[in-house]
């Protein structure tokens, strides 16, 4: 029998009224009407043709038994509709059915239940601010692409490859604003335009857009705590116009002696300088020409978020609060108490002879941090947005001061304050002293919170210079091991060292009140290549600072083609951070500090590997016998060490040498972990375990 016969068949099955008896009839009936559209229809169809199939009419017996033999022949592919209901609607076919209907069901529930749970165990990301170091470009030493010897923001297009090649993306560049550059841009003469020595409006559009188009982030100097004495709201305020005249901090003084109390500047001398203009003195907590704004003043307030948003809105990335700890004063102008009160209060004070109970971390201060971290949260909203904030405020023993820039669980504040100790590494080069200065912020730290690490900046001597060319290595080494967010000074990475500068070509304020304050030698050109000017400018010979003459051997050009230099060594640990989780987010546990030695673990639950760091800042080498812990195995495999020796070493833990500079990072396999002991003094950010099978992070 053909498949076009079965048709047939059924078409008379269904169409002759007289084959079968009553009650199937009318169930034909009302198949026919509502054919295929219900379920209840292909039941009431299925009973029609069972009742078909045990029923006999004898007097339609020739039909009866086509139709008896078309249920019983098998389903085919490309059966007709009604033929399809027919079978699907009896119970061998309906069961299975609504089982994988229910099963399926449930599988959607189960998986939307399974995302939740992944969803709400996950660690958070890391945000940009803290899975890449943070570098920081002076402009005026980083490229001049105009051959007028400063460097300016299209040099700085013309670089970015160098952070791609150093796997960096976070990228703060100090002011560029319009200023008279008596303290070289820290001086705003209008935070709305760029300086023409560093380009145009234009250009630092350029900038920004690519480095966005790179994956790159651009976070800005902010100057809140004073303008340059050329702004328009100074020169509005020393003529007392009504708006302005209280912009900035005036009092009444004696032209002559013009020292209403006994405040220094930060660079020598009083801090209070009269104005003959309106006849009476203003504050200055740095240069006279930097006067100090008045944050009492809701108009002050008001212009500074103005110029927040409007940086904002071209879409940078985040600030570095400058100087934050001044930006308000004590009203009743008393004068500071002296840190020797044996000495006579006639006496000139210098800033470190006073205690700053008036001029510094005045109360309210953290409540104007807290509503500009609200502005910028505004802005980061958009997903991938974050807008970041860093704040600087040196409070060196006061280490609980410099910890409430990180704001409290309910009131946001900087992402995290600059920690300036590691500054002091070479005071006592040890692995003891690097042991107290990692802790002091490590134990400081408010829970939860990311830390973070500076060695350099352009306020401060460069570190290899005060520690010794040899200890470059391990300084890198140990920042970009460190758990938090590493800051790297623009030529860290190839270890440029200060330059000397003679008297007369002094060009900092601060260096020329007081040499040996002086920061030009660590603002010297960037070292790019062993040709004029170090690659730094191409078409004069006068760099606004000389260049090291160290420049033929130390530039990027030359390191790159060095596999053991030290760019190769900074590129293999920012690659080596990125990609290993314990490095990025795992516990950090010290484990061992001697006078030459400081050694530590990172670690992280549900990862059979982990790290042990040793780091030799003393002054000669050494063997460390890490046999007491138990947690090691006998065994580390060497991954990287900044002596010459290749990774790929294995070293007994009763036996680990190290020369006087070397870093090494290790790596082993262990099943326990240190951070377990109830001794361990371990820290970690935010806990997260790695659970292997699914390859992936959770909350623990
Ligand atoms: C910031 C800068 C510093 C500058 C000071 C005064 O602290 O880092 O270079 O001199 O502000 O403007
Ligand atoms: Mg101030």
């Amino acid at each position: 029998m053909t498949n076009g016969n079965d048709f047939v068949e059924l078409e008379e099955c269904i169409s002759n009224p007289g084959f079968t008896e009553h009650g199937a009839e009318e169930s034909r009936d009302s198949t026919e009407k509502n054919r295929g559209t219900t379920e209840e229809n292909r039941e009431s169809t299925e009973e029609t043709r069972d009742s078909t199939a045990t029923s006999v009419d004898p007097t339609g017996g020739g039909q009866q038994d086509a139709c008896t033999e078309y249920t019983q022949i098998k389903p085919y592919a490309g059966m007709p509709k009604e033929v399809l209901l027919l079978y699907s609607s009896q119970a061998r076919y309906r069961v299975p059915r609504q089982i994988l209907f229910w099963l399926l069901i449930l599988c959607v529930l189960a998986l939307v239940a399974l995302t939740i749970t992944v969803i709400a165990l996950s660690p958070p990301c890391l945000g940009w601010w803290r899975a890449s170091p943070l570098y920081q470009i002076y402009p005026r030493s980083f490229r001049d692409s105009d051959g007028d010897g400063v460097g300016d923001l299209k040099g700085i297009i013309e670089q970015l490859s160098h952070f791609e090649y150093l796997n960096i993306k976070s990228v703060w560049i100090s002011p560029f604003y319009r200023s008279p550059m008596r303290d070289f841009g820290y001086d705003v003469e209008d935070f709305r335009e760029v300086d023409p020595v560093f380009g145009t409006m234009q250009d630092f559009e350029e900038l920004l857009a690519q480095m966005h188009n790179r994956g790159l982030k651009l976070i800005m100097d902010f100057i809140p705590n004073h303008t340059s004495d050329r702004h328009r709201w100074f020169n509005l305020s020393r003529s007392r116009d009504e708006h302005y005249k209280d912009y900035y901090l005036w009092t009444d003084c004696n032209a002559t002696a013009p020292r209403p109390n006994n405040w220094v500047s930060v660079f020598g001398n009083s801090s209070w300088t009269y104005d003959e203009v309106r006849g009476q003195c203003y504050l200055h907590q740095f240069l006279k020409e930097q006067p100090d704004l008045n944050f009492r003043n809701p108009h002050v307030r008001r212009e500074m978020i103005d110029i927040l948003r409007f940086w904002l809105e071209k879409g940078v990335d985040g600030f570095r609060m400058a100087a934050v700890k001044r930006l308000l004063e004590a009203s009743h102008l008393r004068s500071e108490p002296l840190t020797d009160p044996s000495k006579p209060p006639e006496a000139f004070p210098s800033q470190w002879e006073l205690h700053h109970d008036y001029t510094t971390s005045q109360l309210g201060l953290h409540q104007l941090l807290q509503e500009w971290r609200a502005e910028m949260d505004v802005y980061s909203r958009e997903p991938g947005r974050y807008r970041f904030m860093v704040t600087e405020s040196y409070d060196h023993e006061e280490v609980d001061k410099t910890m409430m820039y990180y704001g409290s669980p309910l009131v946001k504040e900087s992402d995290f304050p600059f920690n300036f100790y590691l500054l002091d590494l070479p005071r006592n080069p040890s692995g003891l002293w690097v042991q107290h200065l990692v802790l002091l912020w490590m134990s400081n730290m408010p829970a939860g919170r990311w830390p973070n690490w500076v060695v350099g900046n352009h306020d401060n001597g460069r570190i290899a210079s005060s520690a010794g060319r040899g200890y470059t290595r391990v300084i890198n080494m140990l920042i970009l091991t460190l758990p938090g967010t590493p800051t790297t000074y623009y030529g860290e990475e190839i270890g440029m060292e200060n330059i000397n500068i003679p008297h007369s070509q002094i060009q900092d304020p601060a260096g020329k009140y007081n040499p040996s304050a002086g920061r030009d030698p660590q603002r010297s050109p960037m070292q790019w290549t062993g040709d004029m000017n170090a690659g730094f400018s191409n078409v004069t010979n006068a760099t606004w600072l000389p260049v090291h003459p160290d420049y033929s051997s130390v530039n990027v050009e030359t390191q790159k083609a060095d596999s053991g230099s030290v760019l190769a060594q900074y590129r293999l640990l920012s690659r080596l951070r990125q990609s290993e989780l314990p490095l990025q987010r795992g516990w950090f546990c010290p484990v061992h500090a001697d006078t030459n030695v400081f050694s530590f673990l990172r670690e992280l639950d549900g990862l059979d590997h982990a790290f042990l760091v040793l780091l030799n800042f003393g002054k000669e080498a050494t063997v460390t016998d890490l046999s007491a812990v138990a947690e090691l195995p006998d065994w580390l495999t060497v991954v990287m060490t900044t002596a010459s020796g290749a990774g790929g070493r294995r070293l007994p833990k009763a036996s680990l040498p190290s020369e006087a500079g070397e870093g090494l990072v290790l790596q082993y396999s262990s099943g326990r972990r240190y951070h377990a002991r109830p001794d361990a003094r371990c820290f970690v950010s935010e806990k997260a375990c790695y659970l292997r099978v699914v390859n992936l992070l959770y909350k623990c």
